[in-house]
């Protein structure tokens, strides 16, 4: 379970203080997929960094699994970001001199996996994403953008998160590679009992998920299907 209680995160700016999240909370049960939704400068990606702990909140708390991500050590920070969470970026991010393969063998070693257990997981996973055999051995450049997303999701499961982070996941895709990203999501989100919050723009999209959060001027402004 992801509780957030009265979360703000505020910049300071040439033109005064921006508040780039204002007293959000909400409650996310663990396996629900969450779609977030608001304009560009809404304060989504914000949100997102502050629930993998890659900045840290100006107040309020971020309790996952009891435990506060808000108030850790940067050690801490690291231990939970690598063992909790998953990311899936717009851009990808996949290493581009690597293989999809040993992309995801990559993710695999940073996790502690032994180094003769990686391949065979690494390829499991990339199957499950339906990256096949071949496409495993291409470096991103000889990808299609929906494949590469499938082989950074396979990245993003490496380590069996308890939570998957997407921002924008399918903002440089075609709206019919974007749905079947989104299933993918929500079958994974379903087998796997993943937590998976993922900001779009496509309302379709986020009509199909379990709730919609709509981020304006930094506060949580719409919460339907849950408290
Ligand atoms: N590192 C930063 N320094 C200053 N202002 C920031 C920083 N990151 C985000 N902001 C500001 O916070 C607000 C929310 O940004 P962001 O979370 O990126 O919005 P979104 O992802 O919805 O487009 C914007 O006004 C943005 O300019
Ligand atoms: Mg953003």
């Amino acid at each position: 379970m992801l509780t957030v209680t009265h979360l703000t995160k505020s910049y300071a700016a040439p033109g005064g203080t921006v508040h780039a999240l204002d007293d959000v909370s909400f409650t996310i049960q663990s396996g629900e997929f969450a779609s977030i939704i608001g304009k560009s400068g809404s304060g989504k990606s914000t949100l997102l960094s502050m629930l993998g702990a890659l900045d840290t909140p100006t107040s309020g708390s971020i309790v996952v699994d009891e435990t506060d991500i808000a108030h850790l050590s940067a050690h801490k920070q690291t231990i939970y970001r690598s063992k909790k969470i998953g990311f899936v970026f717009q851009h990808y991010n996949l290493i581009p001199n690597l293989t999809a393969l040993e992309n995801v063998m990559l993710a695999l070693e940073f996790g502690g996996l032994p180094a003769r257990q990686r391949r065979p997981r690494a390829a499991h996973l990339l199957d499950e994403v339906g990256i096949d055999a071949d496409q495993q051995l291409r470096k991103p450049s000889k990808l299609s953008g929906g494949q590469q997303q499938r082989v950074s999701i396979a990245r993003a499961l490496a380590n069996r998160p308890s939570i998957i982070l997407a921002d924008e996941p399918t903002g440089n895709l075609d709206s019919e590679t974007g749905k079947k990203i989104f299933d993918l999501l929500h079958n994974l989100s379903r087998s796997e009992s993943t937590t998976i919050l993922a900001v779009t723009h496509d309302m379709d999209i986020a009509g199909k998920t379990d709730r919609t959060f709509t981020l304006r001027d930094g506060k949580i402004t719409t919460n339907n299907g849950g408290v």
